[in-house]
């Protein structure tokens, strides 16, 4: 591994475009090591890459990526840290697609629960969830998910979860085909919506693994006020392998969606102006940006959405503009 070199210097070596790397890197099909905000690749990885480039179609366009098969699409909402606006995100985004005459359903894959709490369900009284479909289907291989989806009043339907999925990460990891599970489970269930959200937990194991399986596409909010460009970079990190172990080799980055952005400040400004520099050429930032607001706990707290709470206010707008471009691309 020492012969590893400066994406830099391996576009001048084979005298390719710097950005063309780049791109191959952040999407998993070439195979480079983060550093920092560095890449570096085996020289020998990129004649690899160039080679098989050669053999294959470039793949389309992430965000007008579409089906057209009757078969939900699948985006798993996810980042490797908590509070950056996963379950938020997931809430709401669910509530414009639907208002756009979309049928969505959410699923609730963090043990913490807060997705199904927002929608005003107490965890704790729910008789069938995603942790009792998974154990179901451990014993049986049957996938009775489906038992667990429950109708909500912001027009969405709702997988919920329960503490308890915790005790799936003990259970999954003697499981066979442990990383298939979700996806097994949902099966029976995309041909009845258009679009699937999976919320995810905020640390890499075998639950969000599961998730990047069973989806096509992530989803990544980054949380503007701290920077957390860190665990993005691990997130891009975590999509690369599981394309290049061969566990999900179509998975996506749809997006990156920039969360909690507070424009009055120089800090938040240049936060801003950095994500798009180290990472806007490499995946798409999306256009819809989520001003930090009261607003959104505020909604939560009423068990609604951000569009059913506040239509008219910033908030409700980004999410409409979201669910604008997940659909039909970014302008
Ligand atoms: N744009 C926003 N402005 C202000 N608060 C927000 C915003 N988005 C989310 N929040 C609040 O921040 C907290 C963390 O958000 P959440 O979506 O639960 O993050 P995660 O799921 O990534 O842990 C929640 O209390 C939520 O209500
Ligand atoms: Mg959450």
């Amino acid at each position: 591994m020492d012969n590893l070199l400066p994406l830099k210097d391996a576009a001048q070596q084979f005298g390719v475009k710097l950005d063309r790397l780049r791109r191959a890197a952040w999407d998993g099909r070439l195979m480079a090591r983060l550093v920092g905000n560095q890449w570096l690749v085996e020289p020998e990885e990129v004649a690899r890459f160039l080679r098989d480039a050669g053999r294959r179609p470039a793949p389309a366009p992430v965000s007008v990526a579409k089906r057209g098969d009757g078969m939900a699409r699948i985006i798993a909402v996810a980042v490797p840290k908590g509070g950056t606006g996963k379950t938020t995100t997931t809430l709401n985004l669910g509530a414009a697609l639907a208002a756009q005459g979309q049928r969505v359903l959410l699923v609730d894959f963090d043990p913490q629960g807060n997705l199904t709490q927002s929608l005003g369900l107490r965890p704790g009284d729910l008789e069938h969830t995603a942790y009792t479909a998974i154990k179901h289907f451990l014993t049986s291989f049957e996938p009775q998910l489906e038992r667990a989806v429950l109708s909500t009043p912001v027009g969405v339907d709702l997988v919920p979860t329960s503490a308890r999925l915790n005790l799936a990460n003990d259970e999954l990891a003697v499981a066979i085909q442990r990383e298939f599970v979700l996806q097994k489970l949902l099966a029976p269930l995309v041909s009845s919506y258009d679009i699937i959200l999976i919320d995810t937990l905020p640390y890499l194991g075998v639950l969000v693994v599961n998730a990047l399986v069973a989806a096509q596409e992530v989803l990544v909010p980054l949380q503007s006020e701290y920077l957390a460009t860190e665990s993005v970079a691990l997130m891009m990190d975590q999509v690369q392998l599981m394309r290049r172990s061969g566990l999900n080799p179509e998975l996506r980055v749809l997006g990156i969606l920039l969360t909690m952005v507070d424009q009055r400040t120089v800090i938040h400004r240049e936060a801003v102006e950095y994500a798009r520099r180290v990472f806007g050429n490499r995946v798409p930032i999306f256009e819809a940006m989520v001003k930090r607001s009261v607003r959104f706990p505020e909604s939560q707290a009423s068990h609604t959405s951000i569009l059913a709470y506040d239509p008219e206010g910033d908030g409700a707008r980004a999410y409409r503009l979201l669910a604008e471009e997940v659909l039909h691309g970014t302008a």
